[in-house]
């Protein structure tokens, strides 16, 4: 007999929701404060290569197992001449960045951009600015990048040290156009049939890129859901993608409407899949746009647990969106990972925003060492763990009632097939921050009968984090007690936590 206060689920190998694309572990590098400039590129740091990369940092980049990298921006590709980030270095003009406010060097540029990705065995994905600029521009980039020589264009990319084509397959048509904030903001109409006329001439140029086009920056906007299908009814049949961006935090007082905050995120992607199979029957198309989460995280955007912002403006780098993540943070963050992950059929792409520094996982300081964050630990584990098939999970968990939300799961879980080991890998959260939750799966035609590992993240403090001072104070531990027997899985989650269960 097991407590009432048990939260149960079946998994069947028989009923899935679709195999994960490797870029659903994807990430974000924009020219925003110290993301580039003493995050990942230092060249005076000690422990920086020959490209002045710090070799400390890429070894942490490849721990973290990002696949997709998006760049340059967010909001600062709106106002960005690609053109300024290439060539000598001595030559390259500094600028303004509208975005940010802060003065831009451009002693990092592109081709840089992509040698970093190549070393941390990445994949470039790159944004063309839809903002201030246009058609032209975008085409010029993508012969730079990708043409293999002979043109004016690639012959420069071959004369500024790289003769081999970049090859670089999948890019953003702007990057949020719905925001009034955006520079070159636009209404949907303007939006789409840019998106249409620049997606066409790169497919001109090459009909195998892969495009996303930008949805909307947040599902509490006003245009939510008609940007996307205005957009949608002048690109369907032009791009591969659509974007979704979202950001949380906790609220004052209010952890518990935070700790479901995924709720909020499913029904995103629920209400997004909705609009773009809407618009395809209208369309009377055969094809499916996929969805890309560009833009995921916990962002303290104001409040007191905001990073502090510098009182000067057209600084170089400065500390912008420094924000120090708790446990707390962390087993949100792990329950994101579990929606993507229960929607990975058309959730294809999605980018953890940011990489290094700017809401990161990968903390660095300039001249100094560089550390993990709390939510370092969720990503890397489901990255590791979270590839193959998404079993269907349908949990029977108990309740509570969140001032946000309504009633909410106390469970929230997934589970993923590897297809070649046969092994199954359980992520789940107990939103309970006061009681540890009983778990039982049923473990049904997997084939699976024995716990391999099961590790944890929890603390008692729920504040805690890790900092300069203690980079280590937070790191996950091993659970106790997880057994299968009689082909059911039994665990007891530990209050407010997040865990990563794998079964051979
Ligand atoms: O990731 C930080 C910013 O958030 C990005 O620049 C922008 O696209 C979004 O609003």
């Amino acid at each position: 007999m097991s407590a009432p206060h048990t939260a149960r689920f079946t998994l069947d190998p028989a009923f899935t929701v679709g195999t994960v694309d490797p870029r659903l572990f994807g990430s974000f590098v924009e020219h925003l404060g110290r993301c580039v400039y003493t995050g990942i590129f230092e060249p005076d740091h000690p422990a920086a290569d020959e490209d002045g990369l710090r070799t400390d940092v890429l070894e942490l980049i490849r721990e973290l197992g990002v696949t997709a990298i998006r760049y340059p921006g967010g909001n600062f590709v709106s106002n960005y001449r690609w053109e300024d980030g290439v060539g000598p270095v001595e030559d390259r003009p500094r600028r303004l960045d509208l975005a940010w406010k802060t003065t831009e060097t451009n002693r990092f540029g592109t081709n840089e951009f992509v040698s970093f990705v190549r070393k941390v065995g990445g994949e470039a994905m790159m944004a063309v600015n839809l903002g201030t600029r246009g058609v032209a521009e975008a085409l010029e980039l993508q012969e730079y990048v990708n043409h293999p020589g002979g043109t004016e264009l690639s012959d420069r990319r071959a004369a500024h040290g790289h003769p081999d084509p970049h090859g670089i397959r999948l890019w953003c048509l702007g990057n949020e156009m719905d925001g009034p904030w955006q520079t070159g903001h636009k209404t949907a109409e303007e939006y789409g049939r840019l998106a249409a006329e620049t997606a066409r001439a790169m497919r001109q140029m090459d009909k195998d890129v892969e495009l996303v086009a930008c949805g909307s920056s947040g599902s509490s906007m006003d245009t939510f859901a008609s940007w996307e299908a205005t957009v949608l009814e002048h690109c369907y049949d032009l791009v591969d993608h659509i974007s979704l961006h979202s950001y949380y935090y906790e609220q004052e007082d209010d952890r518990d409407s935070f700790l479901a905050s995924a709720v909020d995120t499913e029904a995103f992607i629920e209400k997004v899949v909705a609009t773009c199979d809407h618009v395809g029957a209208r369309l009377k198309s055969k094809k499916r746009i996929n969805l890309s989460f560009d833009e995921w995280n916990i962002w303290y955007m104001g409040g007191p647990k905001a990073a502090p912002v510098p009182d000067q403006e057209w600084g170089e780098a400065p500390r912008l969106l420094e924000d120090n993540y708790t446990v707390t943070d962390a087993v949100v963050f792990g329950s994101l990972l579990i929606a993507l992950l229960r929607h990975a059929d058309r959730v294809r792409i999605a980018c953890l925003a940011q990489l290094v520094n700017v809401i990161a996982p990968i903390m660095t300081e300039p001249g100094g060492p560089a550390w993990r964050q709390t939510t370092f630990f969720p990503f890397a584990a489901a990255s590791r763990h979270g590839r193959g098939t998404v079993l269907d999970v349908r949990v029977d968990s108990p309740r509570h009632t969140t001032a946000r939300y309504g009633e909410v799961d106390l469970l929230h879980a997934t589970a993923v097939r590897d297809e070649e080991s046969g092994g199954v890998t359980v992520f789940a959260v107990n939103r309970d921050r006061t009681a540890a939750l009983p778990l039982e799966v049923a473990l049904g035609g997997t084939g699976v009968s024995r716990v391999v590992e099961h590790e944890v993240l929890s603390d008692a403090d729920p504040d805690a984090s890790n900092t300069l001072a203690d980079p280590e104070r937070v790191v996950p531990h091993a659970g106790e007690g997880a057994g299968v027997a009689d082909g059911v899985l039994r665990v007891t989650l530990e209050p407010m936590s997040w865990n990563v269960i794998r079964l051979a």
